[in-house]
């Protein structure tokens, strides 16, 4: 795949915040983002993976403002959106990409655990769109809430994500309703099976690659390019009529009723 496929200049002007974008898929999308003209706001629970995020996409030329946050706590949400609007004066896309994940089954899944990655993932996107409004609502900016297609059928060992996710699309759907009238534009991406992240170093055994691959439609595992791409298009002029949508990007994997395991 050719990286050159959107003109470098898509997302000139505009300010994007995102959360996790430090490292792994809204890592990427940030990098991505900077790379076409967007000035990048980052933040994360994790002070080392900003310092690094940010000094990469300053020393290839982007701009990025990072600042700790745990997405689970409104006033440090707040505080990160008003420092950001502090510091560029405007925000037109926030990417919501914070999210928790393990295997677990759910008989052996505390409550707690449950709850944690529903506050991670559900409460926090909450918490990013809520704070931002009055910014989105002055640039008629938009969101994009990155999902997972885990809840379309069902994954064993991923009830608490699934549940989450699943909260997470209605508050896409909702939020395109309700913000659609101020002209913010709500969407998500559901990824499916990419390599080289986080997530998938946890879920999936490297001996379970090449079994997995036979059940992808498209033959292979998608990259991170794959989702930075279907950001750039969702966040760019080019998808000012789609909102309320949540694109799945994940090379026909979930139609075939497979689980990953
Ligand atoms: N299996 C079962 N339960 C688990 C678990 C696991 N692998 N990891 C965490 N939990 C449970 C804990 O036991 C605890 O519940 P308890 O108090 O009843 O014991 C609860 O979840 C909270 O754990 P804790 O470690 O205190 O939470 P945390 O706030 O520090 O972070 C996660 C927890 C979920 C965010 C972290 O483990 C994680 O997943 N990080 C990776 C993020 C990631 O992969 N991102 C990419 C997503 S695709």
């Amino acid at each position: 795949m050719t990286d050159k496929i959107f003109a470098d200049d898509i997302l000139q002007g505009k300010v994007a915040f995102v959360t996790g974008g430090g490292t792994g898929i809204t890592g990427g999308v940030a990098r991505a983002f900077a790379r076409h003209g967007a000035k990048i706001a980052i933040t994360s629970r994790k002070e080392e993976n900003l310092i690094a995020q940010q000094q990469y996409i300053e020393e290839n030329g982007g701009k990025c403002f990072s600042v700790a946050a745990d997405v689970r706590d409104f006033d440090a949400v707040q505080n990160a959106i008003a420092k950001t609007v502090e510091h560029y004066g405007r925000i037109d896309i926030v990417v919501n990409g914070a999210a928790g994940n393990f295997l677990c089954a759910a008989d052996q899944l505390s409550a707690n655990g449950f709850g944690t990655v529903v506050d991670i993932d559900t409460k926090g996107t909450f918490n990013v769109c809520r704070a931002s409004f009055e910014a989105l609502k002055e640039s008629k900016g938009q969101i994009l809430n990155i999902s997972a297609t885990l809840h379309y059928l069902a994954t064993p060992l991923q009830i608490h994500v699934s549940a989450a996710k699943a909260g997470v699309d209605a508050i896409t759907r909702n939020l395109s309703v309700e913000w659609g009238r101020h002209g913010i534009r709500v969407n998500g991406i559901a990824p499916g099976p990419i390599e080289d992240t986080e997530g998938m170093k946890r879920l999936l055994p490297e001996a379970l690659k090449e079994k997995i691959t036979k059940k992808i439609p498209l033959g292979r595992f998608g990259r991170i390019a794959d989702i930075e791409n279907a950001a750039l298009f969702l966040s760019s002029d080019a998808a000012s009529y789609i909102n309320g949508v949540t694109l799945v990007v994940d090379g026909g994997q979930w139609l075939l009723g497979t689980s990953l395991g």
